[in-house]
Formats: structure tokens, C-alpha cells, sequence
């Protein structure tokens, strides 16, 4: 029997997606980032979800890559096996940070080197103030690679992704959070319920704006201003080709009905 290395349930909207390879501290090992990718396939265009949240089972969230199978036992079977599991763990992440949906890591434990990738590909992030994070690598005797080193120098100071990548010290969720690592910290029991009110907001804005929004939020960040007003003019543009009545009827719901105040809220879908 195949090992079941993602489990996934869908409640009112929200895709709950979990690291499931809690006896390994939830590490990930060419098995789980092939099933990952499945599972994302078949969640993205599904109708009954409109946000996907990635936890990990038992205590930890990620321990990041797997030590043994995806390094010593790939890497034993040479370069070409090597470039194949880099790519199926790149392959997943990077579908994460475009997907269609909005995306919340739920950090409740453990969470090191690889593991920073997909921290990065979801949206938003919420961890408990129990959670444990580090670039370990540093302590095995390698680079953070695999995009971590990208993704602590997006997010912190430099000061701080210098200080985290060459001591490998552990943060609390709580410095985590102090360091913009994620959005917010909050004890380990009141975590799910913080998620679950984050993805009923979104739940209820306009998923097209919203598929909009997350792209260039992410892709701004790399362009003039004057390029960054170009595209975003045409992503608007995009955007009303697919959701041509969504916005009149935002319009049409403060300006006629006056019936919600965009500045307060979304209107009614
Ligand atoms: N790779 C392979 N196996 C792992 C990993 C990993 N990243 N993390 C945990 N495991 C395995 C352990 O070998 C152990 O296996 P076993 O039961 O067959 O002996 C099992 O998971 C449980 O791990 P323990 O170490 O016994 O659990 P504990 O709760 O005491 O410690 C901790 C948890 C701190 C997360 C520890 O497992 C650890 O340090 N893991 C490695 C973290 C790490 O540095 N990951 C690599 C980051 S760098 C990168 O991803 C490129």
C-alpha cells in the first residue's frame, strides 16, 4: 500500500491540505511533493473550493526536505534523478504561489529549509506562537537552496535573513511573525479559528479580483513604478474579460441599491 503523504478535506469552501507524514515530522520525500502536485491539480478549478489552507499533521508542519530520500537516497542515484526530484518539489511550490485560489499556510509546528518554500507560495501565513522555524541547513553543512535563501531575503530585513541563515537558530512563531516571516502569531488552540475567519473573508470577495490582486502583489515587487501601472492597467483589463459583471454589479450595489459600502466591506456576490 502507498503511503498517503497529503490528506485533504473540503468544508464550507475551504480546502484543508495537510502535510500527512506525521512519524517523519512531516518532511518531504519525493512521494509526498509527486501526490502534492495531484492534489493541488484536482483542487484548483473545483467550484466548491475558494480557499486552500496548508497545515501538517501531528506536530509539525514541514521538516522541510527529507534528509534520506530526498537527498542521500536520490542523490545515489545520480544527477538526473537528483533534477527530477528538485523539479517535483520546485514544480509543486511554484503551482502553489500562482494558484487560483488564495492560499493560507497554517504553520502549527516545525518548520525548516525546504518547508520555507511552500511558506512562501501561500498568500498569507499564520502560525502558532508554539511553531519552531529555522534555516538548519546551515547546520548539515549546506546553503539554504531550493529558493529559501530568496524567500528569507524577500520577507526580512537583511540583518535578520543574514543572522537566520548563518546561525540556524530557531524562532518562535511569535519572532516569526516580529520578523514578517508570516502575518500573525497566535496560540497553538486558537490558530485554526484566526485561518477559518481570514478565509471566510476571502470566501466572500470576488474571486477573479482576488486571483488578480495575489499575481500582482507578487509580481510588482519587481518592476518600475511606470511598469508596474502598465501592467496593472491590463491586468484590470484581463480581469473583466473573465468577470465581466462582477464589478458593474460592486458598482451597482453602492451606487443604485446602495445597499454595502465598499470602503467597509464587499458587496454581495
Ligand atoms: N529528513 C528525514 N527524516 C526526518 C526529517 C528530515 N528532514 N525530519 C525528521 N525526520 C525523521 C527522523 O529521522 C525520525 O525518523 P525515525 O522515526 O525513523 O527515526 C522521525 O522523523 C522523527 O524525528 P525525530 O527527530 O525523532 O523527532 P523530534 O520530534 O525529536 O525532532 C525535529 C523533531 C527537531 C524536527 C527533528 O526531527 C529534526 O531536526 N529534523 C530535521 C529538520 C531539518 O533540519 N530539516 C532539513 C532542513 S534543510 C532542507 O530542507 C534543505
Amino acid at each position: 500500500m502507498t503511503e498517503e503523504t497529503v490528506a485533504f478535506d473540503i468544508e464550507d469552501g475551504i480546502a484543508w491540505v495537510r502535510f500527512n507524514r506525521p512519524e517523519k515530522r512531516n518532511c518531504m520525500n519525493p512521494a509526498l511533493n509527486r501526490r502534492m502536485m495531484e492534489v493541488l491539480d484536482q483542487l484548483e478549478y473545483r467550484d466548491d473550493v475558494g480557499v486552500l489552507v496548508l497545515s501538517g499533521e501531528g506536530n509539525a508542519w514541514s521538516a522541510g526536505m527529507d534528509l534520506k530520500e530526498y537527498f542521500r537516497e536520490t542523490e545515489a542515484k545520480g544527477l538526473g534523478a537528483v533534477r527530477k526530484a528538485q523539479g517535483e518539489a520546485y514544480g509543486w511550490w511554484r503551482r502553489l504561489r500562482w494558484y487560483r485560489k488564495p492560499t493560507i499556510a497554517m504553520v502549527n509546528g516545525w518548520c525548516f529549509g525546504g518547508g520555507y518554500g511552500p511558506l512562501f507560495a501561500c498568500d498569507l501565513a499564520f502560525a502558532a506562537d508554539e511553531a519552531q522555524f529555522a534555516l538548519s541547513e546551515i547546520n548539515w553543512g549546506i546553503l539554504p537552496g531550493g529558493g529559501a535563501t530568496k524567500v528569507v531575503v524577500d520577507l526580512l530585513s537583511m540583518r535578520d535573513a543574514m543572522y537566520h541563515a548563518l546561525t540556524g537558530e530557531l524562532i518562535d512563531g511569535r519572532k516569526a511573525a516580529a520578523w514578517k516571516l508570516v502575518n500573525e502569531s497566535l496560540p497553538l488552540e486558537k490558530l485554526k479559528a484566526r485561518v477559518t475567519e481570514v478565509a471566510n473573508i476571502l470566501l466572500k470577495k470576488n474571486p477573479v479580483a482576488l486571483k488578480a490582486t495575489k499575481d500582482a502583489i507578487r509580481r510588482v515587487g519587481e518592476m518600475t513604478y511606470d511598469n508596474a501601472e502598465d501592467y496593472l492597467v491590463r491586468a484590470q483589463e484581463a480581469a473583466n474579460s473573465y468577470d465581466n459583471d462582477g464589478r458593474k454589479e460592486g458598482i451597482r450595489q453602492f451606487i443604485d441599491e446602495k445597499s454595502y459600502k465598499p470602503g467597509l466591506g464587499a458587496y454581495d456576490k
